[in-house]
């Protein structure tokens, strides 16, 4: 069994401690965070992982000040128009996840596209969480099916969550140091496995990344049964004596 997870989420925190340890204005973060993203997703199509679900900003982040928002604003626009073709290229299927409509025409437009052109692709699937937050997520859940009439289960929200094109992540990665979830899939996590990175986004390479798959083989996965059900011997399976 290859252990590599499925589907891996990033919390890519950090881009603004990036930049400020280096004199440089908070943007410059971003538009470094952009860069380790790219690489990010090259190793996750290499190595195997078939869906990468990535935090890009949250519904709080509207609260940073005006420039930093407009910035971000102006950096998804432009990392779209420049990095469709490579990804399109490397067999990625793009999804946007959040609510769209505080977002600009020409933004929108941008988001549309490039799930459109993207639409055949197979080698991975990229979810880019923007302006999501996960009470959003699941409260828009819920009016879909109290608009429809549908009884409200386990299930039927599921069903109407914004990733419910996906498995549930089976590895939540957050770098930067915090560990806190920040409003990210609240729904979707009850049994990823998590991983908390010290390194800052913009550092997270492809050796970081290893480590995080590493220790993601050593655990025991147990979904509330016991160890001896799932066919372990109560010890972590990189830690088994064969
Ligand atoms: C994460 O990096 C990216 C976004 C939230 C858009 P931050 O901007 O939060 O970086 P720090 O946490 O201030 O270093
Ligand atoms: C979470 O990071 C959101 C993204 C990475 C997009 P934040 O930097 O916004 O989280 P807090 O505010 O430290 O909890
Ligand atoms: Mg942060």
């Amino acid at each position: 069994m290859s252990k590599v997870p499925y589907h891996v989420a990033i919390v890519m925190d950090g881009n603004g401690r990036w930049a400020t340890k280096r004199f440089l204005p908070r943007i410059a973060g971003h538009r470094q965070g952009v860069e380790s993203l790219r690489r990010c997703v090259e190793a996750c199509v290499e190595r195997g992982v078939g869906v990468l679900t990535v935090f890009a900003f949250s519904s709080e982040n509207w609260n940073r000040p005006s420039e930093e928002v407009s910035g971000l604003m102006e950096l998804l626009a432009l990392t779209l128009s420049g990095e469709v073709p490579r990804l399109h290229a490397n067999g990625v299927r793009i999804h946007f996840v959040g609510d769209r409509v505080r977002l600009s025409q020409k933004v929108q437009a941008g988001l549309a596209q490039a799930e459109h052109t993207t639409a055949g692709n197979q080698r991975l699937v990229l979810n880019v969480c923007f302006n999501y937050g996960g009470r959003w997520d699941i409260a828009q859940a819920a009016q879909k099916l109290a608009s429809r009439g549908e009884a409200i289960t386990e299930l039927s929200l599921d069903r109407a969550m914004a990733l419910a094109h996906v498995p549930d992540p089976d590895l939540l990665i957050r770098t930067g140091g915090e560990l806190r979830i920040s409003n990210f899939l609240l729904w979707q996590v009850a049994y990823s496995e998590l991983y908390f990175s010290d390194k800052l986004w913009p550092e997270f390479d492809e050796a970081a990344l290893d480590e995080a798959l590493a220790f993601f083989r050593t655990r025991e996965r147990r979904f509330g049964q016991t160890s001896a059900q799932v066919g372990g011997h109560g010890v972590r399976h990189g830690m088994k004596v064969a």
